[in-house]
This record gives C-alpha cells, structure tokens and sequence, in this order.
C-alpha cells in the first residue's frame, strides 16, 4: 500500500506521489491548506531568512492561468498549432487545488545553496503535509517555470518558481516507480 499513513515509519517508506491529471476529486479547504503551508515552513533554514513563499491560484483563477501559459506558449511559438497549445497549457487546469512555490533568496551571506537546499526542503514537507492529509500531491516544474513571461508574472526580479504543487485525490489507485537501491548511493569513508 503506497502512502500508508497508519505511522510515520509506514508513510516515510510508501510515500509516493501522484499524477496531477488524475487528481479529479476534492482539494483541501482554504484553512487545510495554510495549515499544510506552515507545516511545510517547519523546514530546516539557516539564519532565519525564509528563502521560500507560496502563491496560491485560486480555483477562479485557473482560467486566467490558462491564458498567461497560452499566452507565454504563443510567445516562444508563434505558429504553435491549437493541439500544441492545448498540451502545453493543460497543467493550468490539472487538479484541485494549485500553488507554486517561489525561491525568494536573502542577501546575506548564507551562500546560496543552502537557500536553495532550504526552499527544496519547504517542497517536500509540502508534499508530507498533503499526503498526511489524505491527499495526494506533485511537485512538477515543466517548461512554464523556466519561462520568463510566468516568471515575470509570479516572480521579483531575484526569485524563480521551484515547482508547481497540484493536491488533490487520485481518481487512479497510484502505482509504485522504480527506486534506488540505498546501497547503490551510500558509501563509507
Ligand atoms: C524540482 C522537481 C521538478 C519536477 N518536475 C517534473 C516535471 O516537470 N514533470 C514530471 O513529470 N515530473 C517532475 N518531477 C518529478 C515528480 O515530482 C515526482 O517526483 C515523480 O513523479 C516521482 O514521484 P515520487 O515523488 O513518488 O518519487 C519533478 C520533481 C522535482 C523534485
């Protein structure tokens, strides 16, 4: 059974996301998710600078969504055919509930890196806090979140988008993904 959450040893080691396009059914409530939004900013951080933010679109935005990806899309591919267009922009209308996870880095002399190790941290605890829930959740990036016109749109000038959260319920019983074998990435020096 993948995301068991009978205990926390059960979850850590079935813990497995879902697909976005399957996720059909209820989201969490407003509430429900902000309280899954500061479990997820319980996250390891140093000096205190929260690297990280949160932009929730809002289930009426999801139309306009869909239009600044078309409209992004267009701009990189004029001639983009109506099919291409529609496969490209389909994420805006995927599951739910969406939010996208802003890298909002602090000059300081933190090097950066750990301000990026930091906000990753926020994007799986986000994704623990789903799952806990009885969600589940995706972290995808895709071409929109290196694209300049939806950086623009959600970003200051020093940020980027880390990720795409989509959290809903799985409409398809989730299947597990070939994993890594921890051997094969643990060594003794
Ligand atoms: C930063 C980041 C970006 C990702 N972007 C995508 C993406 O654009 N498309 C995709 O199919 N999966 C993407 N993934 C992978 C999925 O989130 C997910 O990890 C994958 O489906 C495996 O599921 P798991 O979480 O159960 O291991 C991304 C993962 C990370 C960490």
């Amino acid at each position: 059974m993948l995301n068991d959450i009978s205990s926390l040893q059960s979850y850590l080691s079935t813990r497995r996301s879902g697909r976005p396009a399957q996720m059909t059914a209820t989201g969490p409530d407003t509430d429900t998710l902000y309280t899954m939004i500061e479990m997820a900013l319980r996250t390891p951080d140093h000096g205190k600078l929260a690297p990280w933010r949160f932009t929730v679109i809002d289930k009426e935005r999801r139309e306009d969504f869909k239009a600044l990806l078309t409209n992004a899309f267009l701009t990189e591919h004029p001639s983009a055919s109506d099919s291409q267009i529609e496969t490209a922009c389909k994420m805006a209308s995927y599951a739910p509930s969406l939010v996208i996870l802003i890298y909002s880095p602090k000059e300081s002399k933190i090097p950066e890196i750990e301000q990026i190790l930091s906000t990753g941290a926020v994007g799986m605890n986000f994704l623990h806090a789903a799952h806990i829930r009885g969600f589940v959740g995706s972290w995808i990036t895709g071409w929109p979140a290196y694209d300049e016109i939806i950086r623009q749109s959600f970003c200051k000038e020093n940020e980027r988008i880390a990720g795409f959260f989509y959290v809903g319920i799985s409409d398809t019983i989730i299947s597990e993904r070939p994993r890594p074998i921890a051997s094969e990435h643990i060594s003794h020096w």
